[in-house]
C-alpha cells in the first residue's frame, strides 16, 4: 500500500495537480471580488481570507515531516519546497491586501500602524521571518549555504509559526472570539511539539506510534528463542 502511494505521489502530473490546487483559493478569491461575491465589505474578506489561507498553508507544510516519517511516505518530501513557497505566496497577498485596502499604499502609515498596533507588528516580523526562507527555497541557495546553515536557517519557521498564531490569537482578543485561533494553536502545537519530543527523546513516540498503529509488520528485535524483545 505504501509502496503503491509512494509510486502516486512520484507520477509526473502530481506535482502540477498540487500547484493547481494550492491556486485555488487565489483564483476563488479573484472570481468572487470580480463578481462582486465577497459580501459587504470585500476589502476586509480578500485581507482575512488570505491571512487564513497563509496559516493553512503552514500547518500543511509544517506536516510534511510528521507524515512522511510516520507514514513512510518518503514522496511527501517533494512537496515541501512548492507548499512553503505557497506559504510566502500568500502572505504577500495578505500584505498587499494590507497595505492597499487599508493603508493606500502610505509607506509612512504602515510604518506607523506596524509600531503602533502590537498584532500588526507580530504579523509583520512573521513575514520577516518569511522572507530568508523563501530566498533560499531553491538549489543554488541549498549549496551556497551548505546543507547544515541551510537546515538551521529554515529552522525559523517554527518561529513563523508561534509568531503567527500569537498575530491571530491579538487580533481576535479584540472581538473575543479564540474559537478558530485555538484550532490552529492545537494543530501548530501538535506540529511543533512531534519535532520537539523527537529532539528530546530520540523518537522514543515515534516509534512507538510506528510499531503501534503505522507499522505493525515492521521486524521487531528478537531474541535468540524467537521471542519478540
Ligand atoms: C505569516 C504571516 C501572517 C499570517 C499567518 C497572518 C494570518 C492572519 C490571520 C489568520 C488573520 C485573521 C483572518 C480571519 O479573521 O479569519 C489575519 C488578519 C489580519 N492580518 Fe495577518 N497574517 C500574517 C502577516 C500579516 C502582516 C505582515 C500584516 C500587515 C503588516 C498583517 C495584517 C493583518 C490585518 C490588518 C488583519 C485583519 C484584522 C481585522 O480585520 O481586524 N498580517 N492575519
Amino acid at each position: 500500500m505504501r509502496t503503491l502511494l509512494n509510486r502516486w505521489l512520484l507520477q509526473g502530473w502530481f506535482k502540477p495537480a498540487l500547484f493547481l490546487l494550492c491556486l485555488l483559493p487565489v483564483i476563488w478569491l479573484t472570481f468572487g471580488a470580480i463578481n462582486d461575491h465577497l459580501g459587504a465589505n470585500p476589502a476586509e474578506a480578500l485581507l482575512r481570507s488570505t491571512g487564513d489561507w497563509t496559516l493553512r498553508a503552514l500547518c500543511l507544510v509544517l506536516s510534511i515531516t510528521p507524515l512522511r516519517t510516520l507514514t513512510g511516505l518518503v514522496a511527501l518530501a517533494r512537496m515541501r519546497r512548492m507548499l512553503g513557497l505557497f506559504v510566502y505566496f500568500y502572505a504577500m497577498l495578505h500584505l498587499l491586501a494590507y497595505s492597499w485596502f487599508d493603508m493606500g499604499f502610505e509607506v509612512a502609515d504602515i510604518a506607523k500602524d506596524i509600531s503602533k498596533r502590537p498584532f500588526i507588528l507580530v504579523g509583520f516580523a512573521a513575514f520577516l521571518l518569511l522572507t530568508p526562507l523563501a530566498m533560499t527555497s531553491f538549489n543554488r541557495a541549498i549549496k551556497a549555504l551548505g546543507a547544515r546553515r541551510w537546515q538551521a536557517l529554515h529552522r525559523l519557521v517554527y518561529g513563523v509559526a508561534v509568531l503567527a498564531v500569537l498575530h491571530f490569537f491579538w487580533m481576535r482578543a479584540g472581538k473575543n472570539n479564540f474559537a478558530e485561533v485555538a484550532v490552529y494553536a492545537l494543530i501548530l502545537g501538535t506540529l511543533l511539539g512531534w519535532r520537539l519530543q523527537r529532539r528530546l527523546h530520540g523518537g522514543a513516540l515515534l516509534v512507538w506510534l510506528r510499531s503501534g498503529w503505522f507499522d505493525r509488520q515492521v521486524e521487531r528485535p528478537r531474541l535468540p528463542t524467537g521471542r519478540e524483545i
